[in-house]
């Protein structure tokens, strides 16, 4: 689904920064820009910035930016087009019907009546737990012995499906105007199908107590249901099959009502009634996998709802240990910090709530450790710290753990805490942390353009290089002479800019696409890439003189290019490959020798 650029430059255009901003913080003009204190970060001083003329807002505390849309999507939790819509709505502005093709527009009404379905079945299960028959009261009895009170079955829907086999399918198809067909039903994961019999349609849940999943635009998705009684021959849970609008890898149970708190920690459970009981304790931060493995689907939409911290508070058996060492590096990966936490004496959180309470869990999650202490905690457990073979053999383990934290302090407080389980002297478990280091930059084993994108990553926190990429992307979107010879000089390539959103931007140059700043950034949909890009026009540099512009794009380009062949020669040197190197290096030298030229005009 997409907008035309016109139409979001309209909407921006239309819609002052000032002013909506103002509308969220307070703001006082000082120096010809607004300030107030930031809403994405606490503080008691304000370094938040709204800046009319260029249309950016700016934290110089958290470093928070972008143009208007930017500061919607973050402050309400939205994603590109429902922040747009919000803006739209703002200065009722009609958005046009998105462009979709008429595949897309088949599926997404498709999906929409799928949605209403499961609205209306959810509706359904709901009076059937609250009807008064012998099953409802059993079902109801259920849950009170499980510490589900009328609130909390209120609050995430709760419901029954009856016993028989079309209690659903004749409500749905009766009641209305019986334009819905089982067919449409079936689609919608409501119905199963038989063929023994010539096709006979079926309700799919019977007899079991149901949890609808509700995805953050607040659709009914589909449903859990589980079981009262247990058996050997049926499965404790079932959940709607894989359509169009279900898919367990992309949602999480509850996100829709922990979004609501605007919590930077999410917790995250295995357990429908794990997210139940949490929340009956007052722990309404969190959210529950449907009974799959973590997923980078998963961590997007963790990101896209605020979060930045993911506290890991899976089951205490062995298979919630694998799945939060399976999950750590996906989170990881995806800019999040993560926490782990396995409650003791019972096997999941609900089970520690029924027999702890709150305060006791309240004190564990405030305690929850880093993964990294998670993952050196298991690796003590494998050893025995009598054994001086065993006391060495979990130092280096501990080691290459520690090798992978970025910042100084926090590996020297993991360092403090090895040395004492270990018995083995600060220097040594420091000295072993190098060695592991260098282990993981050589690592040969990763192809050579993952290791180059590694390498440029990490040239990427070089402040002088960020600056010389931002600096160059600001002169050449702004002075399109600057831009005309940069894109006939050849001299870098997109990619060479080292992250995507900057090398967009470089594209964008090169295509000869110069919108107004507040609207390039615009054209990158999260909050985080629309950060990145108002970035770039955060400081420009003022030049007095066209030589003076010249010799900087020159110096500015230069640095970019070297770093970008370092980059290279470093990867190509791990995998020994001297041909290439010596060619690199050749070129890093010639470098000096190639100039471009500021044409007037
Ligand atoms: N699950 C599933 N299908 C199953 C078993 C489990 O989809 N046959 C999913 C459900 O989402 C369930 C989660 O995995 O909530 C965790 O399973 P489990 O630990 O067995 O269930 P609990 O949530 O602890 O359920 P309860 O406390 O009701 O027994
Ligand atoms: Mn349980």
């Amino acid at each position: 689904m997409f907008y035309p650029d016109e139409i979001i430059q309209e909407v921006r255009a239309q819609n002052d920064i000032v002013d909506v901003a103002a509308a969220y913080v307070p703001l006082r003009n000082r120096g010809g820009r607004h300030w107030g204190l930031c809403p994405f970060h606490q503080e008691n001083t304000p370094s938040f910035t709204v800046n009319g003329d260029t249309q950016f807002f700016h934290c110089f505390g958290c470093g928070a930016g972008g143009n208007v849309i930017t500061f919607v999507m973050r402050i309400e939790h939205m994603d590109f087009v429902d922040a747009l819509k919000l803006l739209a709505d703002r200065v009722h502005f009609i958005l046009p019907q998105p462009g979709e093709s008429q595949a897309e527009r088949a599926k997404h009404a498709e999906k929409a009546q799928a949605a209403e379905y499961n609205k209306a079945a959810a509706r359904f299960y709901y009076e059937q737990l609250q009807a008064s028959n012998a099953f409802a009261s059993e079902a109801r009895e259920y849950l009170k012995s499980r510490g589900v009170n009328q609130k909390i079955q209120a609050l995430f829907g709760l419901g029954l499906s009856p016993p028989g086999w079309d209690g659903l399918l004749k409500h749905l198809t009766s009641s209305g105007t019986g334009e819905t067909t089982p067919a449409d039903l079936h689609k919608a994961g409501l119905l199963s199908m038989s063929h023994k019999e010539g096709n006979r349609y079926y309700d799919r849940f019977r007899e079991r107590l149901m949890f609808p999943i509700i995805d953050p635009a607040k659709r009914v998705v589909g449903f859990g249901g589980r079981i009262m009684r247990e058996t050997a021959d049926e499965a404790k849970y079932l959940n709607s099959p894989e359509t169009s609008l279900f898919n367990k890898s992309g949602l999480l149970y509850a996100l829709n009502l922990a979004r609501k708190t605007r919590a930077k920690e999410l917790i995250i459970v295995e357990g429908y009634m794990d997210v139940i009981a949490l929340f009956k304790a007052g722990f309404t931060n969190a959210v529950g996998v449907l009974g799959t493995a973590l997923t980078t689907r998963h961590v997007q939409l963790l990101r896209r709802n605020g979060c930045e911290t993911a506290l890991l508070l899976l089951d205490s058996d062995d298979a919630g240990t694998a799945a939060a060492l399976k999950s750590i590096p996906l989170l990881l990966e995806g800019g999040l910090r993560v926490k782990v936490l396995q409650v003791p004496d019972a096997k999941d959180p609900d089970e520690f709530l029924q027999k702890f309470g709150a305060q006791r869990l309240g004190s564990l999650l405030s305690d929850a450790k880093s993964h990294i202490a998670f993952q050196v905690g298991l690796a003590q457990k494998k050893y025995d710290m009598d054994k001086t073979e065993d006391r060495i053999r979990f130092t280096e383990e501990a080691a290459a753990l520690l090798a992978t934290i970025s910042s100084e302090i926090e590996t020297d407080a993991y360092v403090q805490e090895t040395a004492r389980a270990s018995q083995i002297a600060p220097p040594a478990i420091f000295a072993e942390i190098h060695k592991q280091r260098g282990k993981i930059n050589a690592d040969g084993g990763q192809a050579p353009m993952r290791q180059l994108r590694l390498n440029l990553r990490r040239s990427s926190e070089d402040p002088g290089l960020r600056e010389a990429r931002k600096q160059l992307l600001c002169l050449a979107l702004t002075h399109p002479p600057a831009a005309r010879a940069l894109a006939s000089s050849g001299f870098l390539a997109p990619e060479e800019m080292g992250n995507e959103v900057l090398s967009q931007m470089l594209d964008m140059v090169y295509r000869n696409i110069f919108p107004a700043p507040a609207d390039i950034v615009s054209r990158f949909e999260t909050a985080e890439a629309q950060q990145q890009a108002a970035e770039v026009f955060i400081k420009p540099i003022a030049y007095s003189t066209t030589l003076e512009m010249e010799k900087s794009l020159n110096e500015m380009a230069v640095i970019i290019k070297r770093a970008y062949i370092d980059a290279q020669i470093e990867s190509f040197g791990l995998k020994n490959d001297l041909n290439a190197v010596n060619s690199l290096v050749l070129s890093k030298k010639n470098l000096q020798s190639q100039y471009i030229t500021l044409s007037n005009g």
